[in-house]
């Protein structure tokens, strides 16, 4: 398992983030086995969000994994709020009220990350910030950083805060690559080129803000998975190539794809499946060669000018 530095904390922390949203799916010793599973590849960080499974995700979660204080000092725990129903919400009293539902469904007194879930068209970074600051202070919260956000909503929220935002969770995936794709084909007219995110990929390189790709294997809006899609059969034919050559899974290839980039993403894995998460691991530290990374981004129908 390949370790990196948490932007702006300097925790080491693994690349690969076990992602909860789908384990309420699962019975408890079921989320049992995969949790221990994670920890003995490695894994030390684990993604939640106040609002999977309607709240039960957290709560399995615990009750799955229960933890002393000295298990709990070697994992990492990030959970998120801001969504509710509807609606958005950033204002200091749902920040609050929500990291107090969270901490007791984790059964545990400190999140080691608090991310802002989803834009707040009405956010105000003031009260945010007077958040963020009651967090740190009474313990509850280590550190912050958002999801889904671009540069300037970052930028806009950054002067408010006294501490550097750690993290920008973004989906990021050979089938859903808009983090690149921009960049790769500048100031051309094909749709390629619209640039959907603000460069956010540069601008978190720049500011030391780490990224965490989530549904690292779907393609679209949960769509489905892209590997053995027949309508990636191409992709497919190159993945299947390079995991024989690389003595890996597809999966493992998929993840890789995503490593390979010299930002040190991190990649929240949401399978279920504790044969999958072993394959998705091997992908951790598989150094793609340039040629194959590219090969495989144009596989998935994109163009390298
Ligand atoms: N910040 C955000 O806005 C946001 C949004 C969504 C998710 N997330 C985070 O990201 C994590 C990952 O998201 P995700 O679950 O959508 O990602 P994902 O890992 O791309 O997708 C996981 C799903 O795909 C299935 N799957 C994966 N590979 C497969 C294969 N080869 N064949 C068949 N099925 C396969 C899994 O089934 P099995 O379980 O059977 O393996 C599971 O249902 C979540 O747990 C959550 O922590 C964050």
């Amino acid at each position: 398992m390949k370790n990196i530095q948490l932007s702006n904390t300097g925790w080491e922390v693994s690349n690969m983030i076990m992602g909860c949203m789908r384990i309420c799916q699962l019975s408890k010793s079921e989320a049992g086995q995969l949790i221990h599973t994670a920890l003995e590849l490695g894994i030390n960080f684990f993604d939640h969000a106040d609002i999977y499974g309607k709240t039960e995700c957290e709560r399995l979660f615990a009750e799955a994994f229960p933890m002393n204080s000295d298990q709990r000092e070697k994992v990492f725990i990030q959970s998120k709020c801001g969504i509710r129903s509807g609606y958005y919400d950033f204002s200091k009293e749902h920040i609050l009220e929500a990291v107090n539902g969270i901490l007791s469904r984790l059964k545990t007194s400190y999140l080691d990350v608090l991310l802002l879930h989803r834009p707040d068209a009405l956010m105000e970074p003031d009260e945010i910030a007077e958040a963020f600051d009651h967090l740190l202070l009474c313990g509850k919260v280590r550190a912050f950083g958002v999801s889904n956000f671009n540069p300037m909503q970052i930028e806009l929220l950054q002067r408010s805060l006294p501490n550097k935002l750690v993290i920008n969770q973004l989906q990021f995936s050979i089938a859903h690559s808009l983090l690149v794709d921009g960049g790769i084909a500048v100031n051309m007219g094909i749709p390629q080129s619209i640039d959907r995110t603000g460069s956010v990929l540069d601008y978190c390189r720049l500011q030391n803000i780490t990224i965490q790709a989530w549904s690292p294997f779907q393609k679209g809006f949960f769509e489905g998975v892209f590997l053995g899609d027949k309508t990636y059969a191409e992709l497919n034919v190159v993945i299947d190539r390079l995991a024989k050559k690389y003595g890996v899974t597809n999966t493992a290839i998929a993840v890789a794809w995503i490593t390979r980039h010299p930002a040190n993403i991190q990649v929240v894995l949401g399978t279920t499946n504790v044969q999958r998460l072993r394959d998705s691991c091997a992908g951790s530290d598989l150094a793609l060669l340039r040629e194959e990374w590219y090969e495989i981004y144009k596989a998935a129908g994109n163009t390298i000018p």
